[in-house]
C-alpha cells in the first residue's frame, strides 16, 4: 500500500493499494530477450545468438563492462524457448540440457556475482507462446522451482489459455510465489490479453494488486509504426489505467527497441522519452555486443532515466494532441524538488519539416505564479526562465521528441 499525493497540486491524496512484496519500488530496468533474438534455438548453426545461457553471460557481462549496471540496469531477463519440451518425472520444469548446460540456478548464480538479477518467462496457459510447457496445473510447481533457482523475476505469459480465467487465475500464481518467501518481481500479461480478446476493461486496481508492471497492448516490433502505436494507446488511456502506475506497480509498454534496426536515432530517442515519461519498465532488447556509440549514449541517458525512476511514480499523461502532429505529455515528478514536471512534446508528423509550437505554461494549464526555470531534458541544456503567461516557441523535428523539464520558480 503506498499513499500517492500529487505534488503539483497537493489536494489529492489517494490510497492505492500495491502489491505488497517490496519491489518494483521503481521502474525496473533490464535487458529482454524477445524482441531482439525471439525464439531463435538453432545453437548448433547459430551459436552466438541463440537462446542458451552463452547468450545471458554475454549479455550480463556487457551490462557490467559497458556501463550498464551502473546507469541502472539490473534485471537480465530469459523469455520463451528456454524450458525442455517435457517436465521431469516430477512435473518440474528443465532447461533445455544442450542450450543451458549448466542449468538456470547456475546461471543465476552467475548473473548475481555480476551483481545483477535474472529474470524467467512462463505462460498462465497450457503451452508458452512459442508452445513449450505452460504452467497450467503446474503453478505451484513453478513458483517453486523458479525460487529454488534464485530467480528474481518471472514474465507470465498468457498464450493458449482462456482470458476469462486471469482475474482469478494470475492472483494464484502471486500466491504461490509469495508462498515461497523467495521475492520475485511478477510481471503480467493479464490486462493485454483481456484487451485482445476484447472482454470488459481491465480491473486495474487489482492488476496493482497482484502484479509489479502489466503488459497491456500488442507487442512492440522493430519499427516506429509499432513505437507509435504505442504512445496512442497510451495516449488514449482507455479506463484511466494511467493512474495505476506507482511504486511497486507499472504499466508496461513492452521493451525499447533503441539500438536495433528499425528506428532513426530521434525515433529511438523518442522512444526512450516515452518511455521514460510512461514511468514504463525499460528493458532492452538489443544486441549489447554491437549496439552503436548513439544508441549506447541514449539508454545511458542520466537525466532521462532519472526522469524515469522519480520515486513518485508517476505516468505521464497527455494533455491534448493535434491528430497527425503534435502531442503534449506531463510527467510529475518529486525531484529535484516537488512541483517539477517533466514535458514532453512529441511529433509524429513525417512530413519533413519541424513543426514550430508556440506555448505558454499558462496555456498548458501550470498555475505556478513565479514560473518555471527549464531545461531541455536530453542535452541537460539550460533554456532560462520563463513567467507563466510568457510565450515561447518550441521547434520540434519529424518524428522526434522535444523534453524539458520544468521547475517551479518561488
Ligand atoms: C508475501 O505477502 C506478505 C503480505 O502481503 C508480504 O508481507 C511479504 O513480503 C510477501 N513475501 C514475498 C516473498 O513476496
Amino acid at each position: 500500500m503506498i499513499l500517492q499525493c500529487l505534488l503539483v497540486s497537493l489536494l489529492t491524496c489517494q490510497v492505492v493499494y500495491s502489491l505488497d512484496n517490496g519491489l518494483a519500488l521503481t521502474p525496473p530496468m533490464g535487458w529482454l530477450s524477445w524482441e531482439r533474438f525471439r525464439c531463435n534455438v538453432d545453437c548448433k548453426n547459430d551459436p552466438d545468438n541463440c537462446i542458451s545461457e552463452r547468450l545471458y553471460m554475454k549479455m550480463a557481462d556487457l551490462m557490467v563492462t559497458e556501463g550498464f549496471k551502473d546507469a541502472g540496469y539490473e534485471y537480465v531477463n530469459i523469455d520463451d524457448c528456454w524450458p525442455s519440451m517435457e517436465r521431469d518425472s516430477e512435473g518440474r520444469l528443465v532447461a533445455d540440457p544442450l542450450r543451458f548446460p549448466s542449468g538456470i540456478k547456475a546461471l543465476a548464480h552467475y548473473v548475481h556475482s555480476k551483481g545483477l538479477k535474472l529474470g524467467i518467462y512462463e505462460d498462465f496457459g497450457s503451452k508458452t507462446c512459442a508452445g513449450y510447457p505452460g504452467s497450467e496445473f503446474y503453478m505451484e510447481t513453478d513458483a517453486k522451482t523458479f525460487a529454488s533457482w534464485d530467480v528474481d523475476m518471472v514474465k507470465f505469459d498468457g498464450c493458449n489459455s482462456d482470458p476469462k480465467d486471469m482475474p482469478y487465475g494470475y492472483p494464484v500464481m502471486e500466491f504461490f510465489m509469495n508462498k515461497t518467501g523467495h521475492p520475485m518481481v511478477y510481471s503480467c500479461e493479464w490486462p493485454l490479453y483481456e484487451y485482445s480478446h476484447k472482454l470488459p476493461p481491465p480491473d486495474y486496481a487489482a492488476v496493482r494488486r497482484n502484479c509489479n508492471q502489466w503488459r497491456n497492448y500488442r507487442d512492440v516490433q522493430d519499427s516506429w509504426e509499432s513505437v507509435s502505436g504505442i504512445i496512442d494507446f497510451y495516449g488514449k488511456d482507455e479506463g484511466g489505467f494511467a493512474q495505476y502506475a506507482g511504486p511497486g506497480g507499472w504499466n508496461d509498454p513492452d521493451m525499447l527497441v533503441v539500438g536495433d534496426f528499425g528506428l532513426s536515432y530521434y525515433q529511438q530517442q523518442a522512444q526512450f522519452g516515452m518511455w521514460a515519461l510512461f514511468a514504463a519498465p525499460l528493458m532492452m532488447s538489443v544486441d549489447l555486443r554491437s549496439v552503436t556509440p548513439e544508441a549506447k549514449a541514449i539508454l545511458l541517458n542520466k537525466n532521462i532515466i532519472a526522469i524515469n525512476q522519480d520515486p513518485l511514480g508517476n505516468q505521464a499523461v497527455r494533455l491534448f494532441e493535434v491528430p497527425g502532429s503534435i502531442s503534449v505529455w506531463v510527467k510529475k515528478l518529486a525531484l529535484p524538488k516537488p512541483g517539477t514536471v517533466a514535458i514532453g512534446i512529441l511529433n509524429k508528423d513525417d512530413a519533413g519539416v519541424p513543426v514550430k509550437y508556440k506555448t505558454s505554461f499558462q496555456d498548458l494549464g501550470f498555475t505556478n505564479k513565479g514560473g518555471y526555470s527549464v531545461t531541455e531534458a536530453f542535452e541537460n541544456k539550460p533554456m532560462g526562465s520563463f513567467a507563466l503567461s510568457q510565450a515561447f516557441t518550441i521547434s520540434v523535428d519529424p518524428t522526434s521528441l522535444f523534453m524539458m523539464i520544468a521547475q517551479p520558480r518561488p
